[in-house]
């Protein structure tokens, strides 16, 4: 009932955020752009989450653990990466979920893309974001070095460290810092690898290579046994993705995340040309979800954990990936659209 109040209160209040902005935008000729509400958002949730109580503290889900190699997860609800803002990730924690993956960290600090590099966005009637953000962020020298004091740890629930590359070496230079930085702790945490970074010489990706994916996985497993999550672009082809289910099973400690963004120009998900700084971005929302029930379907067959990713926002989609073999299940667009779906989803698993 809670969450179905404050659910309503959320997307009425995004609702006139975003239209009050994109009206200011249009009187001062500025292309409109979500990024500035998104970040009035978080800092108002921010400050309503110092009063607290009773806008963000749900209760996880009872006896629905879930144990994938030593890492428990108190509910199947993860946090897809996208996000590093320390006091957001904690209001989704507190709102219920049961681990989160922090947004794509590359060697060097990034700012990202030009603006306007996120919107609103619609494909097949279903509302969703299209971005382009380019992976900005501080770097993994920094980031390194702020994980182990993150207040994030104190909710004993994994977090996952996702790893991006632009190179293969990069990948193996950017664990290793990782690594070496966790270990006088023993916080539960996993890494994923995002294999959708473009990464070899000719500006393919790991995804694209399954050979050198395997090369990869072999050389971080030497001396280091940390879980790690392989996140798989729906748009490889079938034939590849069983190729990438076939080798991850031969390696320890390694369950799949199935699903990620589609690409897609903006013309094609509702957004004018000039609203969005790139020619084309990633797709994100409900709509993806037919494809996301397709690779965990694929994936079954090769008997490793499945986080699926990619469309989730309700019980639904959460009980046709459940029985098509998924065990975890990743939101991104969803927490951003309207985030109690975390308790609302919760009490009804
Ligand atoms: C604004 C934004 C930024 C994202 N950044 C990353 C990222 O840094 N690394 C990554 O692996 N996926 C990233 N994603 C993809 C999400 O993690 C997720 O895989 C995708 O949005 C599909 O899930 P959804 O339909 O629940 O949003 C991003 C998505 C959005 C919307």
């Amino acid at each position: 009932m809670r969450a179905n109040i404050f659910s309503f209160c959320y997307r009425f209040t995004r609702f006139i955020v975003t239209k009050t902005l994109y009206f200011f935008q249009a009187i001062l000729f500025k292309p409109k752009d979500l990024e500035p509400a998104v970040k009035l958002g978080d800092s108002v949730l921010s400050t309503i989450s110092f009063v607290g109580t009773p806008f963000f503290n749900f209760p996880l889900p009872t006896y629905q653990d879930v144990e994938v190699f030593d890492l428990i997860f108190p509910s199947p609800l993860i946090g897809s990466s996208f996000k590093s803002e320390t006091s957001i990730l904690n209001i989704w924690l507190k709102m219920g979920l049961g681990g989160l993956i922090f947004k794509t960290i590359l060697k060097n600090p990034r700012n990202g893309n030009e603006q306007p590099r996120l919107q609103d966005a619609y494909l097949d009637g279903e509302a969703g974001l299209l971005n382009s953000m380019g992976l900005p962020g501080p770097g993994i020298d920094s980031f390194a070095q702020a994980i182990t004091q993150s207040k994030l740890w104190k909710y004993n629930r994994p977090l996952g460290i996702s790893i991006g590359g632009d190179s293969y070496k990069e990948y193996i230079q950017n664990i290793a810092k990782i690594q070496d930085a966790m270990l006088p702790t023993s916080f539960p945490f996993f890494y994923e690898i995002n294999i959708s970074c473009p990464n070899t010489e000719n500006g393919g990706t790991l995804g694209e290579n399954p050979k050198l994916l395997n090369g990869l996985l072999t050389e971080i497993r030497q001396g280091n046994s940390t879980p790690i999550s392989v996140k798989v672009s729906p748009e490889l082809s079938d034939e590849k993705l069983k190729q990438i289910g076939d080798l991850c099973r031969k390696h320890e400690k390694i369950f799949i995340n199935a699903g990620n963004t589609h690409y897609k120009k903006p013309s094609e998900v509702g957004i004018y040309p000039n609203d969005f700084s790139m020619i084309g971005g990633g797709f994100s929302g409900p709509s993806l979800f037919l494809r996301t029930l397709e690779m965990v379907k694929i994936f079954s067959e090769f008997k490793i954990p499945i986080l699926a990713t990619g469309g989730i926002s309700t019980i639904h989609h959460i009980n046709a990936a459940k029985q098509n073999g998924a065990v975890l299940f990743g939101m991104a667009t969803a927490l951003v659209l309207d985030p109690y779906c975390v308790p609302k989803i919760n009490s009804q698993l």
